[in-house]
């Protein structure tokens, strides 16, 4: 009997001491996973934030923008805005530009501004994108013999305040429609075949982190800017291979006039920033990406 308990002792001691160590070796395994997991998905997330934020933090490229694409650019809804600090941008570079917007009043005061400051030659069309092929037509009769090297689709139209679509004036939708849609199209039609024979240019169509998700009583300025996104990439599927760069610029919010339906929007910050910060981000990218926020404090957001 003394022989049997010691026997049974014996056992579960041995059992115990199994028990301890296979839950140590399993410990070690799973801390092992754990670490190799953890240290995977960080490696990833730093890859993909570099990925994403590593353009905006590049010097300015050597090759002059004049010598890549040509001495002019075009730029549409360029008296304010973004419009307006990117096309300063590009005049800082050496590039001649273009003005395309309503006002002729605001278009000479730009022009004037741009040429005093940073001594390169201007032309002023004045148009209302909101007339469609009127306005193209115009655009291209205006333009004459004048190259245009880079093209930024920027002029965009926004409700005037978030509402229902039952809500919006019809006219408001057309407009819509014929600035944010119609005006991207065929401005980048009058322009590419040329480019295409020359074998540069550059085409920057803006869009907009509406173009994220469906934005209900935004709904067809978000849809607008969904085409311009799918547009834009198609585009650079056709015509990437004749050497002209096509650039989605994608902001999110900024300081603009577009947004005075909100006091917030009306306040510059990091995340909010003036047109000129975020101009002068989106002109260094110009080439070097090919889909972009534009400015780094918005990449960060969508990644
Ligand atoms: N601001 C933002 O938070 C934001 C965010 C994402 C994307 N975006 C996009 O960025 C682009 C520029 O926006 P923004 O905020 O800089 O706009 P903005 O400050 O309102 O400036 C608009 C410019 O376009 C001109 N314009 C307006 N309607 C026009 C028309 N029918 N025909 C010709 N020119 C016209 C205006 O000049 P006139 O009044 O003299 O014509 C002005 O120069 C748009 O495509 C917008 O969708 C803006």
């Amino acid at each position: 009997m003394w022989a049997l308990m010691k026997f049974i002792y014996r056992i579960s001691r041995f059992s115990m001491f199994c028990c301890n160590f296979y839950v140590i070796i399993l410990a070690i395994i799973g801390l092992v996973a754990i670490f190799f997991y953890l240290s995977d998905t960080l490696w990833s997330f730093l890859q993909l934030s570099h990925s994403i934020l590593a353009p905006y933090f590049l010097p300015q490229e050597l090759q002059s923008l004049v010598k890549k694409y040509g001495s002019w650019a075009l730029v549409t809804g360029s008296t304010d805005g973004i419009g307006k600090a990117y096309a300063k941008e590009l005049a800082k570079r050496g590039v001649n530009i273009i003005l395309v917007s309503r006002s002729q009043e605001k278009l000479h005061a730009t022009a004037k501004e741009i040429e005093t400051q940073c001594g390169v030659k201007t032309k002023v069309i004045a148009v209302d994108f909101s007339q469609g092929p009127k306005a193209v037509e115009t655009v291209r009769r205006e333009l004459g013999s004048i190259p245009v090297g880079i093209l930024v689709n920027n002029v965009g139209k926004q409700y005037s305040y978030p509402m229902y679509l039952g809500e919006v004036p019809d006219q408001e939708l057309w407009d819509i429609i014929n600035i944010n849609v119609g005006a991207v199209t065929m401005m980048t039609k009058m322009i590419i075949e040329e480019m295409k024979n020359k074998g540069r240019g550059a085409i920057v169509n803006v869009s907009s982190g509406a173009e994220l998700q469906p934005l209900p009583l935004m709904n067809v300025y978000s849809a607008s800017k969904v085409y311009v996104k799918s547009f834009t990439m198609a585009l650079r599927h056709e015509y990437s291979k004749y050497g002209i760069t096509v650039q989605h610029l994608s902001p999110l919010f900024l300081n603009t006039k577009m947004n005075q339906f909100s006091n917030r929007l009306q306040e510059s910050g990091l995340f909010v920033p003036d047109a000129e910060t975020y101009a002068k981000s989106a002109v260094n990218l110009l080439g070097r990406v090919d889909h972009t926020t534009g400015y780094w404090a918005h990449g960060i957001q969508v990644i």
